[in-house]
């Protein structure tokens, strides 16, 4: 096992993705160290955006990995493989989880998850990765600023012991990152890309001022999304350049 083989807990912390690059400052944090916590006094989300918990009903945690052998221009791999490994976990207790892109996971309309994985680069390699995922498990109401959360309890009904959900949650991440290691990557995207949420589906969109009516028809190992519109033409856009409407 790499990831989990290693577990950090603090009850309380500002964020255990800012948490696990401090320990990244300090030599010798083995490969797959997990960080993880009942509360985060300032969980970060996607940049600009909070990433707000209720104490002990969810999961929060921030993986170290070294994915050396992925090259900078191919790091969304990295996030690919997280992606499916939340979706594998979510497998065990409902079907059809989809990846919203880039990386929120959503059950139907509603968002179950969230990642942030923040990557050190240094020349062309990467040195470290910090993977951070928030899972909705048992966690009932949300503030009202967020759009549409959900968790496993409010869409089965059921009290999850979150000890079980994170051995289980780090048993499939570590499935799919040995995968990324030593497996096909291209079956990585391949899977990634037939788990998206709206994938080949025509829908709204508006990117800038422009609206318009497309399908989602790739994303590349670097993140780029592609959007095939009616008359054909296949538009490709980076984190923030498009929104998905309803
Ligand atoms: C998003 O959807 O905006 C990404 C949310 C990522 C939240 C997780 S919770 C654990 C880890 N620590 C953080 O501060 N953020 C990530």
């Amino acid at each position: 096992m790499i990831i989990g083989s290693n577990l950090v807990f603090c009850e309380n912390l500002t964020s255990t993705n800012t948490q696990a690059s401090e320990l990244l400052k300090k030599n010798d944090i083995p490969e797959g160290t997990v960080v993880h916590s009942d509360f985060q006094t300032a969980g970060r989300g996607q940049p600009g955006n909070r990433w707000e918990s209720e104490k002990g009903r969810n999961l929060l945690i921030s993986v170290i990995l070294y994915p050396g052998s992925v090259k900078p221009h191919e790091q969304f791999l990295i996030s690919m493989t997280i992606s499916l490994g939340i979706c594998d976990f979510i497998d065990r207790h409902l079907p059809g989880s989809k990846v919203k892109w880039p990386n929120d996971i959503y059950v139907k309309d509603d968002k179950i998850a969230g990642v942030l994985i923040e990557n050190s680069i240094m020349g062309d390699s990467i040195e470290n990765t910090v993977a951070g995922i928030g899972l909705n498990i048992n966690q009932e109401e949300f503030p009202g600023e967020i759009r549409n959360p959900v968790s496993l309890k409010m869409l089965t009904q059921k009290e999850y012991s979150r000890n079980i959900c994170l051995n289980d949650l780090l048993s499939d991440l570590d499935k799919r990152y040995k995968l990324l290691l030593y497996g096909d990557r291209n079956s990585i995207r391949n899977e990634y890309v037939s788990r998206l949420y709206r994938f080949n589906e025509q829908h709204k969109y508006k990117a800038g001022k422009r609206t318009f009516t497309g399908r989602i028809t790739d994303v590349s190992v670097s993140g780029i999304l592609s959007i095939t519109e009616e008359n054909g033409k296949t538009s490709r856009f980076s984190f923030k350049e498009v929104d998905f409407l309803l």
